[in-house]
């Protein structure tokens, strides 16, 4: 069995829900305090053993690529500046990770932002983190890893999922699984069920695909100016090869949302060592 070493991170869409903040800031690169949402996920990839990020970006993006690009100039002037713990900031994102940029040409949806990658990928076995969905799992194993080590067992394609109320399905893929339990085989997909979900179990930004995902979606029917859902190729992949579901361990973040964006930003300042305290103080001094 091919080791999972290779991450596909989407980040080329419009950020229609953070307008107009991402009009000319990508909303990937608005910042969780002191770091973009971005990095935090290339942090995700690199602790659960990937060695390839393939982001896929479009050309109003370009401040992505200035973000992961070394700048040894910055790195000099705050050595020479006596600023050694800044000086380390700016470029350990990039180091032990090869990252590399595929071009989304036009917005044409999650599925269409995986199939452009298929060049680069070829036949390897890759995880998915949506470049705006941050899960955390402090002290324990990040979801990337998880799902990996499924995979080590399964050889086959699997979705990180998690329960949500049943007033929320209606705004995610949600599976239809074979058994109850924290692993099965899925038997179906719903994208955004309005009613009679088939479970609870939505797929929340993690995904780990066998290289047949792209003879899927490659063989979902295209309509003009629709865009290529992932779940509809996740259909077609199901009806191929065992699709599983894997209830992940983890707390998930929709940053693309400007309430998940806000819950992060507060979660994370009360996590970060210069200004928990003084956010906690200022929490509580708030009626
Ligand atoms: P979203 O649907 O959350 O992102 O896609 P969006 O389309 O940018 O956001 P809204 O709904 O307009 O606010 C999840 C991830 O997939 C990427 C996005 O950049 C995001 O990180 N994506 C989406 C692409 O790379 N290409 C696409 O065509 C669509």
């Amino acid at each position: 069995m091919k080791k999972v070493e290779v991450a596909v991170i989407p980040a080329a869409g419009l950020g229609t829900r953070f307008l107009p903040a991402s009009k000319a800031i990508p909303k990937e690169m608005l910042p969780i305090v002191d770091r973009p949402t971005i990095e935090y996920i290339v942090a995700e990839a690199k602790a659960s053993g990937i060695k390839e990020v393939i982001l896929v970006i479009s050309d109003r993006k370009q401040a992505i690529i200035e973000h992961f690009k070394e700048n040894t100039m910055l790195e000099t002037m705050l050595r020479e500046d006596s600023k050694p713990d800044l000086a380390a900031l700016v470029n350990e994102m990039c180091d032990g990770i090869k990252i590399t940029y595929v071009d989304q040409k036009y917005p044409g949806g999650l599925g269409h932002a995986i199939l452009v990658t298929k060049p680069v990928i070829q036949d390897r076995p890759f995880v998915v983190l949506l470049g705006d969905d941050l899960v955390i799992n402090d002290g324990g194993l990040p979801v990337t890893k998880q799902l990996i080590n499924e995979y080590e067992k399964l050889g086959a394609s699997i979705l990180g999922v998690q329960e949500v109320a049943q007033s929320e399905t209606s705004k995610y893929g949600i599976v239809d699984p074979v058994t109850s339990g924290n692993l099965t085989l899925i038997k179906g997909m719903v994208e955004k069920p309005i009613s009679n979900p088939p479970s609870l179990k939505a797929v929340l930004g993690r995904y780990l695909f066998t290289a047949d995902i792209f003879t899927a979606l490659e063989a979902v029917p295209r309509v003009p100016g629709k865009e290529l859902q992932l779940t509809s190729g996740i259909e077609i992949l199901l009806k191929q090869a065992p699709v599983y579901a894997y209830t992940f361990t983890g707390f998930r973040y929709d940053v693309g949302d400007k309430f998940g964006f806000v819950k992060a930003t507060i979660d994370f300042s009360l996590k970060h060592k210069e200004i928990a305290a003084k956010v906690e103080e200022y929490l509580k001094s708030l009626k």
